[in-house]
């Protein structure tokens, strides 16, 4: 429909709200570049874990400290160009090398807006991306409150510590990780693994 602009002026100033923009359909906020998160995850066989996570996206790196329950310390070292470091620091390491790096801070563009929800006691909006991940941003702050898995494996954000950095002396992978050491194959790590892995090909479009 045409309207001529003086009849278009008229309508916008006596219906000032109904003839304005519908409102946008909000989108993701981008991870910021650099931050530490502290993270409960309840895998989809139901076990559960404390993860910190460093997210550094300058550097190209990114790091997991997983603690699962009574259970050992794994950490999981991860370059931009492809290459990740699994180990503990009882000896055992395994290296990956990924077609993709980490994640970009903007991995959820295109991701599909499902509304509002409440979640562990936040109003978040929902989106959903290819099937894969589902994450609720607190409506007010624009935090992350929580994401899910496909696979069943959930994610509650404990703490967000946008700008927090670990120093590079942390990054560096042990030594035997550049000699003979295997981890287990039936290390608990893979359910981690197959979250970046995922996220990689996601990320990358494969
Ligand atoms: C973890 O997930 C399982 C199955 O999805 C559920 O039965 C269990 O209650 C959850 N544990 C906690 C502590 O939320
Ligand atoms: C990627 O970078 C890490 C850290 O600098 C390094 O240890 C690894 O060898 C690199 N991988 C490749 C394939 O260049
Ligand atoms: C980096 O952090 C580690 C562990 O917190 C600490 O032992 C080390 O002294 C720090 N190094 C620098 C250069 O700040």
């Amino acid at each position: 429909m045409k309207f001529c602009p003086l009849i278009s002026l008229f309508l916008s100033l006596i219906l000032p709200s109904w003839s304005s923009e519908p409102t946008p359909t909000p989108t993701p906020t981008p991870w910021p570049s650099q931050f530490h998160s502290t993270l409960m995850l309840n895998t989809s066989v139901g076990t559960l874990q404390i993860n910190e996570l460093w997210y550094d996206w300058p550097n190209g790196r990114n790091l997991n400290i997983i603690y699962k329950q009574l259970g050992e310390i794994l950490y999981d070292v991860e370059w931009n160009n492809g290459t990740s470091y699994y180990y503990t620091l009882d000896g055992q390491c395994t290296t990956v090398h990924f077609p993709v790096g980490i994640p970009r801070p903007d991995f959820l563009d295109g991701a599909n807006y499902l509304g509002q929800h409440h979640k562990d006691g936040f109003l978040c909006n929902l989106w959903e991306k290819a099937g894969f991940i589902w994450y609720y941003e607190d409506v007010l702050t624009k935090r992350p409150v929580a994401w899910d898995f496909y696979s069943g494996m959930t994610t509650q954000v404990m703490t967000f510590e946008v700008g927090k950095v670990l120093n590079d002396s942390s990054w560096q992978a042990p030594v035997y990780c550049f000699e003979d050491a295997k981890l287990k194959q039936d290390h608990p790590l893979l359910e981690s693994i197959t979250f970046w892995l995922n996220d990689k090909c996601l990320a990358s479009g494969v």
